[in-house]
């Protein structure tokens, strides 16, 4: 019997305070005053920096997150580490931990790792109380809500009679895109929930029609729901493989990828989203998920369409590779003592995630020739930017000339010009675009270079600034 109905849902809980979990939720308590919105995870460091005085330090870096935190928390939007008690008085839980590659055993290096969603999925069953509706926000592959499922299953036939526990599982996979995450949330293309009891479903579609028009409301089957999510990540990620293929090939022939792009986008059955040549697709998803539908097609026999999804990520590590490659040419084929100024460290502009960000890769492989590299980036943190390359960083005062393969985390990026080698921009942050390349140009050492891998600097005006320029795609370069 299900006693979820809308009018019940007073209390929702949120496993996981990350990427996902904290700006969904935080548009969630904003736009349903009613409801309660708890979120908790078992990183005491992340929540207390959700619940940090100054909204500046909450943990995430979102346009326009910081304002609703603001406007909602400690009125219907908390944050904390007591998973159990806020599992209990929750009628409707979100999970929304992390789903990454598995890294070792079956499956290792392409199938997801549950260990975490398992590990809500039991203490869901420990802690829950009445009905519960479980909601998979993470993403998942295919058939997880079966797991889910007998899990909770389990523990519902072992429950006593005090505490009856009995559950739905719904999917409800997210599509946010980082640095756009509130955007996209307020106004989403489509919510997308897969389930087999309509009464659960309705209850969800019910919180998203506070402010969510009912047509961009789907409803599938479970499957359908968490195949779904696995496939628009794919058809993006094949979109950005596609169009930095064509890139190289421009630079070969004389062809110009942003032109090529424009032709084919405004072809509406092509469509001129996601055709930005660039330094390859970054961010915690489009690999892992690819990986994961190369796992699930492997899983099924069906060897074809796991090659198939499988190049698209073999055409993203060679075309990080193939920029590096082409920096160390330009630079006489050794980059040993020289400087290399990197501009942005985060996958794209906007956010200060910096998982599978293109710019680990080819700063990894600048080090490995030698370079010196400067990294300067707006939102993401000097120990962030360690961890990712295994190597510790250079006090700036470091006379680095006589060094090899260090780097240096730059802060004051007018400062940071002097003596540079090659300035390669990786990350698409707007302030890169009003930089003044004569007051650059005097302060670096001749001949010098810029790298443009986002195409976000208008050649005229550093060529005729004695520079040597090279951007992604060009063939005029
Ligand atoms: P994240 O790593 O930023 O956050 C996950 C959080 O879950 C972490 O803070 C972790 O401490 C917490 N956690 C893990 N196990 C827990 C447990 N048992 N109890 C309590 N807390 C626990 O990850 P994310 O980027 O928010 O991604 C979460 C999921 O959403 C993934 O499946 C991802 O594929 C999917 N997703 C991510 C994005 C994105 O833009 N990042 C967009 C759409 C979907
Ligand atoms: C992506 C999807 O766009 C979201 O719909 C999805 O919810 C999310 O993954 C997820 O499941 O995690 P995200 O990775 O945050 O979102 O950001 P995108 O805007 O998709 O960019 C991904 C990467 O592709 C970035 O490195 C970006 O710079 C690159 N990109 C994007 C290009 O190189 N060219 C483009 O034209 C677009």
């Amino acid at each position: 019997m299900i006693k979820s109905k809308i009018n019940k849902i007073k209390t929702i809980c949120c496993i996981g305070a990350g990427y996902v979990g904290g700006p969904t939720m935080a548009v969630i308590a904003d736009k349903c005053p009613k409801i309660k919105v708890e979120v908790v995870d078992l990183n005491f460091e992340r929540i207390s920096r959700w619940n940090a005085d100054d909204f500046k330090k909450i943990p995430i870096y979102e346009p326009g997150l910081f304002e609703i935190v603001k406007r909602c928390r400690g009125k219907n939007l908390f944050f904390s580490n007591e998973i159990k008690e806020k599992i209990k008085i929750a009628d409707m839980i979100f999970v929304s931990v992390n789903t990454p590659t598995k890294e070792k055993g079956i499956g290792a290096g392409k199938a997801s790792d549950l260990k975490w969603v398992e590990a809500c999925a039991r203490q869901i069953a420990k802690y829950a109380q009445g009905h519960t509706i479980v909601v998979e926000k993470s993403t998942l592959p295919v058939r997880t809500a079966e797991v889910i499922k007998e899990i909770l299953e389990a523990s519902q036939s072992s429950t006593s009679s005090y505490r009856k526990a009995t559950f739905d599982v719904l999917s409800n996979p997210e599509f946010l895109a980082e640095g756009n995450a509130i955007q996209d949330l307020i106004n989403p293309d489509r919510i997308l929930i897969g389930g087999d009891n309509i009464h659960a479903m309705n209850s969800l579609t019910d919180i998203y029609k506070q402010w969510v028009s009912k047509d961009k409301i789907l409803h599938t089957n479970i499957w359908s729901s968490e195949l779904a999510k696995l496939t628009a990540n794919a058809f993006l990620a094949q979109r950005i493989s596609s169009i930095n293929s064509i890139g190289a090939l421009c630079e070969a022939t004389g062809a110009d990828v942003r032109e090529v792009a424009r032709a084919i986008g405004s072809d509406s059955r092509i469509g001129s989203k996601f055709l930005d040549s660039g330094p390859g697709f970054g961010g915690s998803c489009f690999k892992k998920d690819i990986l994961n539908l190369v796992y699930l097609s492997e899983y099924f026999g069906l060897k074809e369409v796991a090659t198939f999804w499988n190049s698209v990520v073999d055409l993203n590590n060679w075309h990080q590779k193939r920029i590096s490659n082409l920096i160390t040419k330009k630079l006489f084929g050794t980059l040993s003592n020289k400087k290399i100024l990197i501009l942005g460290f985060a996958f794209k502009a906007n956010t200060n995630d910096t998982r599978e960000s293109a710019a680990i890769q080819i700063c990894q492989n600048l080090l490995d020739e030698g370079a010196n590299l400067f990294i300067h980036d707006p939102k993401v943190e000097k120990s962030q930017i360690e961890k990712d390359l295994g190597l510790t960083p250079l006090n700036e005062k470091t006379d680095f000339r006589e060094l090899n393969s260090s780097w240096t985390f730059v802060k004051d990026l007018s400062e940071s010009f002097w003596d540079t080698d090659a300035v390669v921009v990786l990350t698409e942050w707007k302030e890169y675009t009003k930089l003044n390349w004569k007051e650059a140009s005097s302060k670096m050492r001749k001949p010098a270079w810029v790298f443009d891998a986002r195409s976000i600097l208008l050649p005229e005006q550093i060529k005729k600034q004695n520079l040597n320029f090279w951007r992604v795609g060009d063939g005029f370069n």
